[in-house]
């Protein structure tokens, strides 16, 4: 979603912003916008729909021009992209400019009550009834200091917001809010930063503060960072985190596609999730947030997940693995479901919450409801110091790295390789699970990195030829049972995600309750058949498919027969249990995706309006 950047210091503000965009531009965006102070302390504004190369093609001329300046790039929310949509929105004396992520949801009563003052408005957003109601107050009282009309105005609007806004009376002075949007401040030497996440600043420091909601702060040279509660005013003592992200971990590294090089990098990825947490030697699964909590767990009247797209999809495997082996009831809900109707949910109740940003405002809500009646909360997030991460009460880190792609990838096998460990651990504690089947089960745990491997190295090319076949179609069917009926579902949105091919996933025995429908020689159907999971079940489901003349992708274990001959591709994986065989089998259907996206000239990395962390309802 929206991205914001802002610099003050001794460098040229041009470059550090536009710079700071292009990092951000994972996020998903349709325009981008840059505001700078120059020397005379007037603003120079450029703003286009489109993307940051659009922007630079309009703006390079403010090039060297300031040392203070913030840009913004858009995901649409009220109003289509255009020009006049576009961030940094300016107040009505030219002289407020502000860019924002989030939503306003009461801007229209605010917009009434300006225009009924005179104020009048060039675009649909709510964006731009902020930047006047900030005018507003000041105008209301002339002593106002511009961070507290600030603040005023903060307090009047609701909804969700991370906000960076300038003034030409107050040269060099950024005042940054945030309330359910992320906001980072880094801290250089002479210099800050401002922005939605670390990565346009990382390069240059190594310390930020992480704005904690309901934070504002006002940044200047002269006075440094000096944060305050938006309700109050009252002071507040930052916590300094020390960044651990690198240059390199924010680089495609030789690749075409973030998103390639993060379905290549799921051997270490998953690796780093088991790192320290898997001792295979000495029979232990080691992990901080579970091991306090052992009995809030295995008392639990029920364990609920919440979570959306793709981490939900982890969540319907951690399920079927909780059950399994912690025999633990579980449910597995979409956030945004959750909220709105009234679950029956208290105190005995552990909900985990998995979100790869860490971010996901529809998750953020469903947990602060189950919080307020009074669940345990667990969190598995993927970005560190996000914002689920600092509400849950316990939680683990899928240690994944930066995920910059917009299509979940490695992200999602991290988190199957956590909840794997979640449910194991549970199993031994309450007896669900003999020690023979533990140990067994973590050796092969021990073992994915190295089969992930495997099967990129035998998978790769033989996907990117299979691909190539599949161009042209306009549907896909996904099927899987048991454990990779999830994983079937994670394979079609995968697919519609990127290559905006209509796909859908399906258990394969509900094939026959209507998607059969659908079957002729035009249809692709992807069929998940691994030995250990309903093999039977599934080589009847393929026959069913061949009898309506479809075409069929299998994934099999290496060796197959049964299912290879009857299948049009075949794409073969190592054996393992067939609880993580989702694990495995997702490689090669996020390689299939990938190529297939990639021969029709999608934007892979960047998929049109897709965003990376889903910050508005
Ligand atoms: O950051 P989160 O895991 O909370 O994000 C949830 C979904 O928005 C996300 O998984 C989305 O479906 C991805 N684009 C999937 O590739």
């Amino acid at each position: 979603m929206c991205g914001i950047v802002g610099y003050t210091g001794f460098q040229d503000a041009y470059t550090i912003v536009i710079n700071g965009l292009r990092r951000l531009e994972y996020r998903g965006y349709d325009s981008a916008g840059i505001v700078l102070e120059n020397k005379n302390a007037n603003f120079s504004t450029a703003k286009t729909k489109g993307k940051v190369d659009d922007l630079v093609a309009i703006s390079e001329n403010l090039k060297g021009t300031a040392s203070v300046g913030m840009g913004h790039t858009r995901w649409a929310t009220h109003g289509v992209p255009s020009d006049r949509n576009s961030h940094p929105h300016i107040s009505n004396n030219g002289k407020i400019a502000l860019v924002h992520n989030g939503i306003i949801e009461n801007y229209d009563t605010i917009k009434k009550m300006l225009t009924e003052k005179g104020y009048t408005f060039k675009s649909e957003t709510d964006t731009e009834v902020l930047v006047n109601l900030i005018q507003y107050f000041m105008e209301l009282d002339a002593n106002l200091d511009f961070p507290e009309a600030v603040r005023f105005a903060l307090n009047e609007v609701y909804g969700a917001y991370a906000i960076t806004v300038m003034h030409e009376d107050f040269p060099g002075v950024l005042v940054v809010g945030r309330l359910g949007s992320p906001l980072a401040i880094g801290l250089g030497n002479k210099e800050y930063f401002i922005a939605s996440d670390a990565s346009p600043f990382v390069e240059f420091t190594k310390e930020a503060i992480y704005l904690e909601e309901g934070h504002m702060a006002t940044i200047s040279l002269e006075n440094g960072v000096d944060i305050r509660s938006i309700v109050d005013n009252s002071k507040i003592i930052p916590a300094i985190q020390e960044l651990k992200l690198s240059l390199e971990q924010i680089e495609k590294g030789g690749y075409e596609h973030f998103m390639l090089k993060e379905i290549f990098e799921q051997p270490k990825s998953i690796h780093d999730t088991m790192r320290g947490r898997l001792i295979v030697e000495e029979g232990i699964i080691k992990m901080a947030g579970i091991w306090d909590h052992l009995e809030k767990f295995t008392n639990a009247n029920r364990i609920i997940i919440i979570a959306c797209g793709t981490s939900w999809h982890a969540g319907l495997i951690g399920e079927y693995l909780i059950e399994e082996f912690a025999r633990i009831n579980v449910e597995v809900e979409y956030a945004s479901e959750f909220r709105y109707r009234n679950p029956i949910i208290g105190n005995k109740d552990v909900v985990i919450a998995i979100s790869q940003s860490g971010e996901t405002a529809d998750t953020m809500a469903a947990l602060k409801l189950a919080k307020e009646k009074g669940a345990f909360i667990y969190g598995i997030c993927n970005v560190v110091d996000s914002s689920i991460a600092r509400i849950t009460d316990a939680g683990s880190y899928t240690h994944a790295g930066p995920e910059i792609g917009v299509a979940s990838t490695k992200a999602f096998t991290a988190q199957l390789t956590i909840l794997s460990l979640i449910a194991l651990k549970l199993g031994k504690h309450n007896g669900s699970l003999s020690n023979g089947e533990f140990m067994k089960l973590i050796t092969e745990l021990d073992h994915l990195p190295k089969k992930i491997e495997e099967v990129l190295k035998s998978t790769h090319d033989l996907v990117k030829n299979i691909a190539k076949d599949f161009v042209n179609a306009q549907n896909f069917l996904y099927l899987g049972r048991g454990y990779n009926y999830p994983a079937a579902l994670e394979g079609a949105l995968k697919l519609k995600e990127i290559s905006y091919i209509h796909a859908e996933g399906y258990p394969a025995a509900e094939m026959k309750h209507g998607p059969i429908a659908l079957i002729d020689e035009n249809m692709p159907i992807v069929i998940i058949a691994p030995k250990k999971g309903h093999y039977d079940k599934i080589v009847s489901n393929v026959q069913e498919i061949k009898a309506r003349k479809g075409k069929v992708l299998a994934v099999v274990n290496t060796g197959d027969t049964q299912v290879s001959e009857m299948a049009d591709y075949v794409i073969e994986i190592p054996e393992t249990s067939e609880c993580f065989s989702p694990i495995v089998a997702s490689v090669p259907l996020q390689l299939l995706a990938y190529y297939i996206a990639v021969y029709r000239g999608a934007n892979v990395d960047q998929p049109r309006n897709l965003a990376k962390s889903v910050t508005v309802e």
